[in-house]
């Protein structure tokens, strides 16, 4: 595979045709490898910046580029793009409750079509790697806030995608626990794995190599 990058050009975006452009002009690109903390008020755009840069929605306007290649707004073909590049980590850990960690960390490679027992060993590997070895067989629904997110975190790390998207993923964890997880999120990201981490915490941008702030739809790179 040719070296990741994302980027958009020009990028403009309305939930509805007469409704406001929550995004405007947005022109940023992200490197392999990068790790990128997107810091702006409630309401800026943090959430549809990282749900466009996801495939997730479609802007208004403007283009994506993945590899330096246009993307469609729209398609069969974004669907496969999106369970091989991608990989997220919510705010709120979601996990399938009565299943244990290791079942968790191993879904999204079970979802890309990886063996069971391939699925299983980088599960395991990535849940040793944030940490949380020991929890492999309790269920998901019997852990605390930290150890759930970081399970979250083993399941993005575990399928290597080349973008891990974050939207305030330690919003609701004490502030030791934050940067715990958080560096367990950006230390043990895959080799060219880049990171984009909304967060309200700037202790956590500072452990990122780039700052962006949003402001009302647009953004602008700042010092870290
Ligand atoms: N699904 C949606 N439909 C309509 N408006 C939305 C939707 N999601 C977000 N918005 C609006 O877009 C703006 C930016 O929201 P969001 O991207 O969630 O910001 P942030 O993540 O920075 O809090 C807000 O004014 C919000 O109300
Ligand atoms: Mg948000």
């Amino acid at each position: 595979m040719s070296i990741a990058s994302l980027a958009l050009r020009d990028v403009t975006h309305r939930y509805s045709e007469s409704g406001p452009a929550v995004l405007s002009d947005v022109t940023l690109r992200i490197e392999a490898s990068e790790t990128v903390a997107l810091m702006g008020p409630s309401g800026s755009g943090k959430t549809t910046l990282l749900t466009i840069l996801g495939l997730l929605i479609a802007p208004s306007g403007g283009v994506i580029e993945l590899d330096g290649a246009r993307l469609p707004h729209g398609g069969s073909s974004l669907a496969r793009i999106r369970a091989e590049r991608f990989g997220w980590v919510f705010q709120t850990a979601n996990a399938l409750p009565r299943r244990t960690a290791l079942d968790n960390a191993a879904l999204g490679l079970l979802v890309r079509g990886e063996t069971r027992a391939g699925a299983r060993e980088a599960a395991a590997a990535a849940l040793d790697a944030v940490g949380v070895a020991g929890l492999a067989q309790k269920e998901a629904r019997q852990l605390s806030g930290g150890e759930l997110q970081r399970v979250c975190i083993a399941r993005a790390l575990a399928a290597r995608p080349s973008f891990i998207l974050a939207d305030e993923p330690t919003g609701q964890l004490d502030h030791a626990t934050t940067l715990d997880v958080t560096a367990a999120l950006l230390r043990n990201r895959p080799e060219g794995t880049a990171v984009i981490l909304a967060t309200h915490d700037a202790e956590v941008a500072r452990q990122c190599d780039r700052l962006i702030r949003v402001i009302d739809g647009h953004v602008e790179e700042a010092a870290p």
